[in-house]
């Protein structure tokens, strides 16, 4: 099975960005830990702070992968482009969050992916990417 990650803007900083929200453990650390225990899947990460090039990765692996697991980080509140790019592809997707939105700033509450995703996980720090993956599983 081959699972595509894509992590929006300022994921990058994931460790030292704001920590009492986003813990303070570093994605490619995490993305290790990932590949270690779901070693029987074929498990890929991009990251970018740029819309486009996300919206290029989803056209890259959306008709080849068997699933997206995209966090579009502040890109997931304003971006029709993202959300297009979904609808767009047929690899199914599910959206990501760390922190809970719903209990943010109420322009974290709008999303311009959930109508086009499988699902939603967001909410459990780090973990939401584990349990993103464990839903491609049977
Ligand atoms: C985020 C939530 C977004 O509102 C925010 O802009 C992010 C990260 C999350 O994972 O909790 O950058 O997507």
């Amino acid at each position: 099975m081959k699972l595509q990650i894509i992590n929006g803007p300022n994921l990058n900083l994931l460790g030292t960005r704001e920590e009492s929200i986003y813990g303070d453990q570093n994605f490619d650390k995490y993305f290790n830990n990932l590949k270690s225990k779901y070693s029987n899947i074929d498990l890929k990460y991009f990251q970018s702070n740029i819309e486009g090039e996300i919206i290029d990765k989803i056209q890259e692996v959306g008709f080849d992968f068997d699933g997206i697991i995209i966090n579009a980080a502040a890109y997931t509140h304003t971006s029709v482009g993202i959300g297009d790019a979904i609808r767009s592809i047929s690899s199914p997707t599910v959206e990501v969050h760390i922190s809970n939105t719903y209990s943010r700033e109420e322009f974290r509450h709008k999303s311009f992916l959930s109508a086009h995703v499988r699902g939603v996980v967001l909410g459990f720090g780090l973990k939401s990417y584990n349990l993103a993956i464990e839903s491609f599983l049977d």
